[in-house]
This record gives C-alpha cells, structure tokens and sequence, in this order.
C-alpha cells in the first residue's frame, strides 16, 4: 500500500480516504503509519476500538489534529457494521468506544472535541434509526476532517505575511501534513509562501526523545521541496545566536484561556530563547485547540510517556539499565513567551485573554 505519488505536491494528506467499501458495509480509517517514517511509507488499514486505540497510543497516527480526525473516522468505522435494535443502544455503544479512544492520550484537546462533537450529533438525532445515526456518525467524521483540511489553507494564508523571502524559521516537533488532515498548521504558512514563490529555511528540531522534528518534519518538507536543516535540540541556542533564525512557529495541543500553550516537550525551552535572542515566537492552531475551560496552562494534563522512548530510543541501549528515566512527552508555554496565536480566523495578539474571550463569544464554535 505504498503511495508515494499523493505526496508530490503539497504537504499531502496522511488521511488518503476513508473507505466504506474495503470492509463490506464496516469502512476502515486508513492512515500513514508515521512509526515507520522516514524509512517506509505504508499505510494501515483500522476498524476496531483496541487498533484504532494502539495506532493513537503508539504514535502511528500523532499530532493534535490528526488524533482528532482519526477519532472521528475510527468511532464512525466501530459503530458502522454492528447491529442495533434501537438508537439508545448505538449511543450507549459509541459512548463506550469514545470513552476508550479519548483515553488514549491526554494532553492533545482535540481528541475529545472531536468525539464529543460525534457524540453530541447522535444526541441531537436520538430519534432517528440505528443506519441514519451510523450515516450522521459518518458524515460528522468526514465534516471535521473536511474542515481540517480548510482549516489549515486558511492558517497558512493568515500567517504567511509574517514570512518574508530568504527567511530562516525554527519549527519544533511536527505540526505540518502529516500531523492535521491535509497542510498543516505551524508549517501552513511555510507551504503556502513555497508555493508563492518564496526561498524559506525551515530549522527543524530533531525533537528527543521521539525525532518528529528529523523523521517527519524533515521527511515531509524535504518531499515538498522546501529547504530544510535539521538540528538536534541542544543546538537550537547555538543557531539562533548565529542569527540564523529569523522567526520561531510551532504548533499547539491545547491551549488555555490566557494564551498558555501545550505543546510537544522541548518547546518551552525554544520560546525561552527565542525571547532572549529577541525572535518573534508564533503558536499556529485551530480553535479546536483551545480549552476555555481552563483559565491557564497548570491544569493542562501533560502525557507521561514510558522509560524506554529515552533509554532505548535509538534501537539500542543508551543508559545504563539500572538509571530512572522521567518522560514527560508535552511542557506548557508561558502566554508572556508568545507573540502571537495564528489560527484560522486570523492572528491573536496579546492581551491574549481578553482577545481569545471576545473572540470566542462571537464565534459559534
Ligand atoms: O506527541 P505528538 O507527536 O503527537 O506531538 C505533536 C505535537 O506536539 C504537535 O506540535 C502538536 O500536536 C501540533 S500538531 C498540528
């Protein structure tokens, strides 16, 4: 299932399609396995909770958006092919499989958006029979990865004139196609100013201890034609006091009221420096990103992952067995490090708490 072609132009899209008709009436989410990048492009094929729940845990499918999206899909592909006696009985059954794909991780918010948005759809039916609720289940998956796609377009658009030609722009982990439905978000504006014309740097973070920033960042920009030089992540103060950086975006799984922002571990420490080297530091997401419920970034729920992504993390052992290892996988950004928020509707300026309040209360989110 290789597939190499859809990946000439753009970004390229890591969901090729959802496909009803490979599993009989079932339908399967079918994704890039990103574990296996940069070495193999191959994409698997999922339609049960427990597949669709390891593919989330392990990282085949990664990145805030896209663990959205695939929620969506993969909820829709579980509760398809089973047969209901009444619309109670699906909802009970989709509220059990949601429960079980939303623990999968817990920092990224839009993993429960997603589902509770598929969940509140069937609520709002419950009147309809079993098939209507499987095609509304259906239709509302395909909506938010339709609006995904248009959500990064728009992310890349509001946040291009921040880029100019010849400019160096540090991005930490992957935010781009492979980690939303179709272009990305921190790396949305570098595509759409590549395909305008523009000659950008894209320094990518190699990203310990799981190298999103050199499997997959550097993978996807490489296959876009976009220059881009991979540093590890202790070299990042080192680059930028070479004036080589002229700008820092990087993406976000949750965002707090006051601006505070989740992102992949590593990023605190960027925006630190870059503060200190005077670069402007940009945070690029959707509003499904957001979580009002939260006034700042302390009650941000932040993934700990297992001792062995650092201790053997390279195929082989790089500290002794005897060592505790602490694997926090997401660190929290001060709103006061952050320049700006590019999302879809435009570019968030501080005060931030006052404007992503207004905003919010005029948008229907
Ligand atoms: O652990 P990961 O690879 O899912 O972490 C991903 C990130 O931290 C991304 O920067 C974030 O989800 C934004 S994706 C558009």
């Amino acid at each position: 299932m290789l597939d190499p072609v859809s990946w000439k132009s753009s970004g390229g899209r890591i969901f090729r399609s959802y496909t009803p008709a490979l599993a009989g009436q079932g339908g399967r989410l079918r994704l890039i396995d990103q574990t296996l990048l940069p070495e193999q492009l191959q994409y698997i094929e999922l339609a049960d909770t427990e597949a669709i729940f390891d593919a989330i845990r392990r990282l085949a499918v990664r990145g805030a958006p896209a663990i959205g999206c695939a929620a969506a899909l993969g909820l829709a592909a579980v509760v398809r092919p089973v047969k209901f006696n009444n619309s109670a009985e699906l909802l009970a059954f989709a509220e059990k499989t949601a429960a079980r794909l939303a623990d999968s991780r817990p920092t990224a918010v839009n993993l429960s958006w997603a589902l509770d948005r598929s969940l509140r759809e069937i609520r709002n039916n419950i009147t309809a029979s079993p098939a209507e609720l499987q095609n509304i289940l259906l239709k509302t998956a395909l909506d938010i990865l339709a609006e995904d796609i248009q959500m990064c377009r728009s992310i890349g658009l509001h946040g291009k004139p921040l880029l100019r030609d010849g400019m160096g722009i540090l991005t930490h982990c992957n935010a781009g196609a492979l980690a939303t439905g179709d272009y990305g978000t921190a790396l949305a504006p570098v595509y759409v100013a590549h395909e305008t014309g523009l000659k950008i740097k894209v320094y990518s973070d190699e990203t310990r201890p799981l190298l999103q920033g050199s499997r997959l960042t550097a993978w996807e920009l490489n296959r876009a034609g976009v220059e881009v030089v991979t540093i590890c992540d202790n070299m990042v103060a080192q680059v930028m006091k070479e004036g080589k950086i002229d700008l820092v975006i990087v993406g976000a799984d949750r965002i707090a009221a006051n601006g505070d922002a989740a992102n992949k571990i590593g990023t605190y420490g960027v925006a630190v420096l870059a503060q200190y080297h005077h670069i402007p530091f940009y945070v690029a997401a959707p509003y499904s990103t957001f979580d009002l419920n939260l006034a700042d970034g302390s009650g941000i729920p932040i993934e700990q992952r297992r001792a062995d992504e650092i201790a053997t993390g390279f195929g082989r052992r790089t500290a002794p067995e005897s060592v505790t290892f602490y694997n926090p996988a997401f660190d929290v950004t001060p709103h006061e490090l952050i320049t700006g928020i590019i999302t879809e509707k435009g570019l968030i300026r501080p005060p931030f708490a006052p404007q992503i309040a207004k905003i919010f209360s005029q948008a229907a989110v």
